[in-house]
């Protein structure tokens, strides 16, 4: 094989495995808690996509499922927090107990916004899981409910997460060779 795009990676952050264990501790904790209620699971496109079809499988209640798109407004590629929908949900959510599914709560900004425009839509609740959480870099007041890592201030990519819309098909999380940046 030429070309494997495992070769621009640095180091590996979390294996297939570790991932993998980590979400079935959480999807049973989200089986525990949500016995009782009507759960909807709402992925947030495209980053968490990966994450939502493993834990959507390991979680032992019917759960219905359902896909946003947003982004934000401003320019620069830091999230300036104004969020604009590309793509909204196909249901109302009056009735439902929302699971916001996302790949990583890094500023927060993001969700927090989307969490107050949902909200407002009177879901009987609403509660964050994010599979990676990077605290450092919080500016504004969110913090997940269900997190399945604090990762450090460092850029990741794959299991969903993308460098310029790449990568996101490696099967673990890991770092990027400086020299992909700058190509
Ligand atoms: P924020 O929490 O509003 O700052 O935005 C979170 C979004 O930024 C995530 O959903 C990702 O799309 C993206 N993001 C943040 N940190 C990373 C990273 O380390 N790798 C890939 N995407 C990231
Ligand atoms: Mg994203």
């Amino acid at each position: 094989m030429k070309y494997n795009m495992k070769d621009d990676i640095l180091h590996i952050l979390l294996s297939a495995e570790e991932i993998d264990a980590k979400i079935q501790e959480i999807a049973e904790q989200i089986t525990k808690d949500y016995e009782n209620k009507n759960l909807l699971m709402v992925s947030v496109l495209k980053g968490s996509v990966v994450f939502m079809a493993d834990l959507m499988r390991a979680i032992k209640i019917p759960a219905r499922i359902d896909f946003m798109s947003v982004s934000s407004y401003g320019k620069g590629t830091a999230s300036s927090g104004i969020v604009k929908i590309i793509k909204d949900l196909d249901i109302p959510l009056e009735g439902y107990d929302l699971l916001l599914v996302e790949d990583i709560l890094d500023s927060g900004k993001t969700l927090y916004h989307l969490r107050s425009m949902l909200s407002q839509r009177k879901p009987n609740s609403i509660r964050i899981a994010t599979l990676l959480n990077k605290p450092a870099r919080r500016e504004v007041d969110i913090q997940p409910d269900y997190s399945c890592f604090d990762v450090p201030d460092e850029f990741v990519v794959g299991y969903g997460l993308d460098f310029d819309e790449k990568y996101r098909n490696l099967p673990f999380i890991g770092v990027l060779k400086p020299q992909v940046y700058t190509k």
